[in-house]
């Protein structure tokens, strides 16, 4: 199964936080942006490098370097802007791409209102980011505009997947890896997560 969930102490104190109602706004982004930048050491654990041989004061050292074309963040909006931030606190030699989408609230469908990609994904490690994955339709969404645009090396990084949402996408797609913070299981009828953090976008935006 090409599932990792984090479930670290640390990010799991964070997480608690999170999805606590009683968090307010402020430090709900200043927290799941920390949780995105923790992530990333998991995140680039496969980043594609290239020997790189410097100069010490010394000697020769062995080193590496990244290897071209570099990867490609991808923010599904509005909620997954905080975890590129996150993400590229840490690490900022990426090219950032956008695909705006939200949930009809009825039919529970994704929206489409925005796409912006950088060129040439399909040499490039992809890392899609949305902190949500619930019934999984903006994520299957977004994938296959990766695929449109030639993608083939795709991660989805998550704060919090739901396990309904989990096996949507790996249905749809058994080759791409879900990375999330923490799990839970189920859903209510209206497509939250149980017991999840309530609407990231909203509770990130103070919308
Ligand atoms: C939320 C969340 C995901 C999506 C998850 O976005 O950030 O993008 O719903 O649900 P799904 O897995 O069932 O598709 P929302 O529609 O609230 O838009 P927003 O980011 O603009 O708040």
């Amino acid at each position: 199964m090409k599932v990792k969930i984090l479930n670290h102490p640390l990010i799991n104190l964070y997480m608690t936080i999170l999805r606590s109602k009683d968090t307010k706004s402020a430090k709900f982004r200043f927290l799941a942006r920390k949780i995105s930048s923790l992530m990333a050491f998991e995140i680039f654990k496969d980043l594609k490098v290239l020997p790189k041989i410097v100069e010490t004061p010394l000697e020769k050292y062995y080193g590496v370097t990244l290897s071209d074309p570099k990867p490609c963040i991808i923010s599904i909006l509005r909620a997954g802007l905080i975890m590129s931030e996150g993400i590229t606190d840490i690490f900022d030699e990426v090219s950032i791409g956008h695909i705006g989408i939200y949930r009809d609230e009825k039919t529970l469908k994704p929206v489409n209102y925005i796409k912006k990609l950088p060129s040439n994904l399909k040499n490039r490690q992809c890392y899609l980011c949305d902190p949500m994955l619930a019934t999984g339709g903006s994520a299957i969404y977004a994938i296959n505009t990766l695929k449109d645009h030639f993608a083939s090396d795709i991660k989805l990084i998550c704060l919090l997947a739901s396990d309904p949402g989990i096996k949507n996408v790996q249905t749809n797609f058994p080759e791409v890896e879900i990375i999330c913070a923490q799990k839970d299981d189920k859903l209510n009828e209206d497509g939250f997560i149980l017991p999840g953090l309530g609407d990231a976008g909203d509770r990130i935006f103070e919308t």
